[in-house]
């Protein structure tokens, strides 16, 4: 067995530096260095880093740089780009960012992902075009995503991020749940003829991908013929027999390899919606911006290289100073569904407890991550991040320009996500609070009954990161930068980021229950489930809607 990273000396030098910064406040940190700014920022053209706002000082970076190193993170950066099989428990190589950079995997990887590419353009260009058409004569218009998890957020993340370049007449749509509230939806308003369905799934054989392509097939097929549907279907899996067997015509399949996981797939025919709605001239600079970001993180020395950073952060943050949850804050709200797909990325890889050789681990793993857009967020929960008891670090992330250019109201978001940088680190101390009521002219009786309402305690950790619009490229870009935070952070804490067995068991128990009751439940709390299942059958029944 090797030494646990958190018995070496490296991990407790942090312990101890964190031990001393605990108590010490943003405002003194500030306070004794003019040039914090200058020490604790990172410019790497067009995007800057300013961790000034975190409870750091130069030497936390140097420390969790020597943590880096005595974690192997150089090595096993090496390993990654090589093709190493670093994802030990499925035996496989995590080589997505070989879909957007020529120098990771072999040739024979990079030859295979060219033809994958150029299928991917051609497929689109057609669509695009009007020289695919549906069944009946008509171009495309609509295109419906069916898949979940990773063959859902990423490219709905870019189809939303992207709006402002949506181009060629078509627009995208999104069903993943289950319950099929989205699918119906898009029953009721969309034309059958002018709309293409991609059944997006890397194993085929996902419950609510079935259930939901399922759905979309027989309405397809209802209205227009079951013939027609080879016309308006296509599927991105890895699933030959499967595809087989939904009836997805051969030229009408994309796929992938195994090396590529699911949260880690957008780059690859799992973003053929993006590329259908934004053209591949734009699809191909999503991928050059991830691409710079490759670059960046394996020849940039950690000092200065912005996923190396942002992952030894998140690190700090989660492990040394115990905070539990991360807010990621997009002042851009095209980048709405950030948060959600930041919590796939994040949680489903380092959501972990057992270190790559089977130990249990003995420190605080992944955070939970969650967020809104700002200004939105000022508006719900900030007063809890301001004034509640629970600490969380932040990550404000901002365009200097607007979707559409320098508009007024990107000024504002600017504003706002400056103004509430300043106030998570700063705070409003009571000092400043009784000075400011009694210059608006309160009562010494009502200041003392209600400053203490008014204190902000500040000393809220906080990362900005700036870059100039929300490009296709800056999104690709964007979307590296966390990925290989993630990767960062899944060495320093010696787990797997790349397999997700957490999500197996309520599957498998979900498919052994029927609402009919036939089988009964067995098993442990057998009894309480078959009454919460024989409350659903009363229910219904009195509402009339069947079992
Ligand atoms: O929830 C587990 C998971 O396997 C994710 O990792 C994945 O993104 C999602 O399900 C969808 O999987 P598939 O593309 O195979 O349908």
């Amino acid at each position: 067995m090797n030494t646990p990273i958190s018995s070496s000396p490296a991990w407790a030098a942090l312990v101890k530096h964190a031990d001393a910064l605990k108590s010490v406040h943003l405002r003194d940190l500030f306070a004794g260095a003019q040039d914090r700014y200058e020490k604790l920022h990172v410019e790497a053209d067009p995007w800057l880093l300013d961790v000034s706002r975190q409870r750091i000082t130069p030497e936390t970076i140097a420390l969790l740089i020597r943590l880096a190193h005595a974690s192997g993170l150089p090595k096993k950066i090496e390993a990654l780009f090589r093709g190493d099989k670093i994802n030990v428990t499925e035996g496989r190589a995590v080589l997505h960012m070989a879909l957007r950079s020529a120098f990771a995997g072999d040739a024979t990887i990079q030859a295979e992902v060219q033809e994958s590419r150029e299928k991917l353009a051609q497929f689109a260009g057609k669509v695009r075009s009007g020289a695919l058409r549906g069944s009946t004569g008509r171009p495309f218009k609509h295109i419906v995503n069916v898949g979940i998890g990773g063959s859902d957020l990423g490219p709905l993340l870019v189809c939303q991020a992207l709006r402002q370049e949506w181009s060629g007449g078509i627009t995208p749509h999104f069903v993943s749940n289950v319950d099929r509230t989205q699918l119906d939806d898009l029953m009721q308003s969309l034309d059958p003829a002018e709309t293409l369905v991609i059944v997006c799934s890397k194993t085929f054989t996902t419950q609510e991908t079935r259930a939901n392509a399922n759905a979309a097939r027989a309405w397809i097929a209802g209205a227009l013929g079951e013939a027609s549907t080879k016309d308006h279907f296509v599927a991105v899996s890895t699933n030959h027999e499967a595809m087989d067997a939904f009836g997805i015509a051969r030229d009408r399949r994309f796929t992938m390899w195994d090396w590529v996981g699911g949260r880690y797939s957008v780059w690859s025919a799992v973003g053929l919606i993006a590329e259908l709605t934004v053209g591949s001239e734009r699809f191909a600079e999503f991928l050059a911006g991830a691409s710079a970001i490759d670059r960046h993180f394996t020849a940039t020395p950690f000092e200065r290289n912005l996923p190396a950073l942002m992952g030894l952060l998140a690190v700090w943050n989660r492990t040394f100073m115990h905070l539990p949850t991360l807010a990621v804050l997009p002042y851009d709200q095209r980048l709405d569904r950030l948060p959600a797909y930041l919590q796939q990325l994040v949680m489903e890889s380092n959501g972990k407890s057992v270190t790559l050789e089977g130990g249990k681990v003995n420190y605080p793993t992944a955070p939970v991550v969650w967020g809104e857009p700002g200004s939105n967020a000022q508006h719900s929960f900030f007063q809890m991040l301001h004034q509640g008891t629970a600490t969380a670090a932040l990550d404000f992330l901002a365009p200097l320009r607007g979707s559409s250019g320098d508009t007024v109201g990107q000024d504002l978001a600017l504003q706002n996500c400056f103004g509430q940088a300043q106030a998570f680190a700063f705070g409003y101390e009571r000092e400043a609070v009784d000075a400011d009521m009694r210059a608006a002219g309160a009562t010494a009786e009502e200041i003392a009954r209600i400053a203490p309402h008014r204190v902000h305690q500040g000393n809220r950790p906080v990362s900005l990161l700036l870059y100039p619009r929300t490009t296709a490229h800056a999104l690709g870009s964007l979307l590296a930068l966390y990925e290989h935070s993630v990767f960062v952070q899944g060495v320093i804490w010696d787990i797997n980021s790349f397999d997700q067995f957490g999500v197996e068991l309520g599957k498998k128990l979900a498919s052994g229950i029927s609402l009919t009751g036939d089988p009964a439940p067995a098993g442990m709390g057998a009894a309480g489930l078959a009454a919460l299942i024989v409350y659903v059958r009363k229910v219904r029944d009195i509402a009339g809607r069947g079992k």
